[in-house]
């Protein structure tokens, strides 16, 4: 949601900033725009639809003469000081007008924003009080005008020109704005500096050599730095080609934590595939295996990456609450299961965004886990810090390094998945369903339910899955062709039992969410209370089978779930163990999975139903890294 980039350097800043942009492109959005600072000028331009947009009209601007009456003609180009956006439309629509940088009444300031300010209402009646013509229906717009006028009366007190000036009416605006936001800055008349600010939102620096970045994730500069710091809440942090300053929101001094990124540019490349989404699916195998990496000790325990809990704490908890929001909320489901069965702690699962609403019971024998990739979703973060304001203890599961989830969190698990850059999770799920694992071993263990070897056991079972998983992907091609047929189904239906209930839910949302479709996932055994009247002849129904060797109960309740929903004319496409033999005389199509453990079957489970969304959704001509309405990451409540 809202990508957000600010260059101060010696190169010019055009390009810098729209190739940020371009790896920004995933977190979803609609318009974009960029301010270029040149010669004591502000050179704007923005456009609502995709970047290429933008890039047209800089081109054709880049044939005008500077000085022609084209805002600063080709100067553009040549500005070494720059902040770039792309917009995901919250108040206004996504039109040329409201795409940013907003500029001030004075024409020198421009700002770009990540967030929601809360009080714009107030403060746009105001600002209009005083004669301040608003030409957008955004909220962004009030920082811009609050910034020119600290400026103004700053500059009017006496205080001294430069990049700090730009920095203290910066803290000055911060103050009256409530709710979450990111902000960037530029003005005319400090030229090679760039302000930022955050509460609540995104923000990270990328340190350079004879230049800095700021953006809101570190893959806008990855091309040019390794070395990143990660910024507290409320600070305001000032850019030069020299210089990072960071200070709180009162001016005192502060730091940033200083961290090396552990991947490269080209971890962030399509690598040959035709969609991100492709390349992740393919990367699971190896995904899945850096989460593992390193997870026992010599001694047999398992290893979180940041640990702020004594064993004690853990031994206290009585009652677990896993929170998170869509794919990561399927995967919380999964962990449940593990969770409760190894550690016989009582454990739920909320969407993050009811949690804090139906005032849940929670005190200092309180575990919350809150699972998400990103590390930034508004909602978890919102229910992370409602169960820290009651006391309960919190641990992160996150692939991002240094997000604000993770940091607010007692303890915390990493990912280590790499990059996500398609907007619908795959890996991503894959390797919070091994966190959740692995959590759930280590509470056992620390709570004296399972021995060392024990444990030993599970993580070799998970340590077999890098290959299980490489397997799956090497004959995933019939998958490929059966969604070439499904593509003009009117609805697909997906159903499982135990840990197979979370997959067909997720099976359902990336349906959903890729190709447009109605999808539905249900518990197998709920269909005769209501979902069996949705099936017509030929409705196609994916069913998810456990094992036979696991629980005999599960596959065989899961089988008759089969033969009911055939016998009402049901297309069966049936998800089973390699060999399972029984399941054969009822599926239309047979996807067979590699053998594993009950438990751990949603690793391989999964995988079909992500190739099945998407290639329906490519056969559908729909863009799959991109689908429409959706931002990677949802920085808004
Ligand atoms: C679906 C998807 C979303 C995210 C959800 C939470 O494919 O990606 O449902 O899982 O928005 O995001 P994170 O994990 O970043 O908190």
């Amino acid at each position: 949601m809202c990508g957000i980039v600010g260059y101060a350097g010696a190169r010019p800043a055009l390009g810098i900033v729209l190739d940020g942009l371009r790896r920004l492109e995933y977190r979803g959005y609609d318009s974009a725009g960029v301010a270029v600072v040149h010669d004591g000028e502000l050179l704007t331009e923005k456009k609502a639809g995709k970047l290429a947009n933008l890039e047209k009209a800089l081109s054709e601007r880049s044939t005008v003469e500077p000085g022609s009456d084209l805002d600063g003609g080709a100067g553009i180009a040549l500005g070494t000081t720059a902040i770039g956006h792309t917009r995901w439309a919250t108040h206004g629509g996504p039109t040329d007008r409201n795409a940013h940088p907003h500029r001030a009444h004075d024409g020198r300031v421009a700002v770009i924003h990540n967030g929601i300010i809360e009080n714009f209402a107030k403060l746009r009646a105001e600002l209009e009080r005083q004669g301040v013509e608003f030409v957008s229906d955004t909220d962004t717009e009030c920082a811009a005008h609050l910034l020119a006028g600290e400026l103004a009366r700053l500059r009017a007190a006496g205080e001294p020109d430069g990049p700090h000036l730009l920095a203290a009416a910066m803290r000055q605006v911060c103050q009256r704005l409530e709710g979450a936001f990111t902000l960037l800055a530029v003005d005319a008349g400090i030229p090679g500096a760039v302000v930022g600010a955050r509460r609540n939102s995104p923000l990270v620096v990328g340190r350079g050599v004879g230049e800095n970045y700021l953006a809101s994730d570190v893959s806008a500069f990855i091309e040019h730095t390794r070395d990143a710091v990660e910024l507290g809440q409320d600070q305001v942090v000032l850019i030069t080609a020299d210089d990072i300053e960071i200070t709180d929101f009162a001016g005192r001094p502060a730091s940033g934590k200083d961290f090396h990124i552990g991947w490269d540019a080209s971890a962030a490349e399509k690598g040959g595939y035709d969609y991100f989404m492709l390349k992740e699916i393919a990367e699971q195998p190896q995904a899945v295996a850096d989460t593992l990496l390193g997870r026992l000790t010599e001694s047999g325990e398992i290893a979180l990456d940041e640990v702020r809990l004594t064993d004690q704490d853990l031994r206290d908890v009585d009652k677990i609450f896993i929170v998170a929001c869509g794919t990561a909320y399927h995967s919380g489901m999964v962990a449940k299961y593990a969770i409760e069965h190894w550690t016989r702690i009582p454990c739920e699962v909320e969407l993050a965004s009811e949690f804090r609403y139906r005032d849940p019971v929670l005190d200092r024998s309180t575990l919350v886990v809150a699972i998400s990739q990103s590390g930034e979703t508004m909602d978890t973060l919102m229910a992370l810090r409602h169960a820290k304001e009651q006391k309960a203890r919190v641990l992160a599961i996150c692939n991002t390094n240094g997000a604000t989830i993770p940091r607010e969190s007692d303890a915390v698990l990493y990912t280590h998945g790499g990059p996500e850059i398609a907007v619908a999770s795959t890996k991503a799920f894959l390797t919070q369903l091994v966190a959740c694992y692995l959590i759930g071993l280590h509470l056992a263990q620390v709570r004296g339910i399972k021995y060392a070897d024990e444990v030993a056991a599970v993580v070799a079972q998970l340590q077999e899955m890098p290959e299980k998983l490489r397997r799956l992907l090497a004959g995933i091609e019939p998958v490929r062709e059966l969604a070439r047929e499904l593509r003009n189904a009117p609805q697909v239906l997906f159903i499982g039992r135990h840990v197979g209930f979370p997959v067909a839910l997720e099976g359902a949302l990336k349906l959903k969410e890729l190709a447009y479709m109605h999808a539905e996932g249900f518990a197998a055994g709920e269909l005769k209370h209501g979902p069996i009247a949705l099936i017509d002849q030929g409705t196609p129904v994916v069913c998810i089978v456990p094992s036979p060797a696991g629980r005999g109960v599960l596959h065989d309740k899961i089988v008759s779930n089969i033969q009911e929903i055939r016998a009402r004319g049901a297309r069966t496409i049936v998800i089973a163990e390699e060999g399972d033999r029984t399941v054969v005389p009822y599926a239309d199509h047979l996807i067979p999975v590699p053998r594993t453990p009950t438990l751990l079957a949603p690793l391989v489970t999964t995988v079909p139903l992500q190739v099945l969304a998407c290639e329906i959704a490519a056969a559908r001509g729909h863009d799959v890294d991109q689908p429409r309405n959706l931002a990677k990451s949802v920085t808004v409540e």
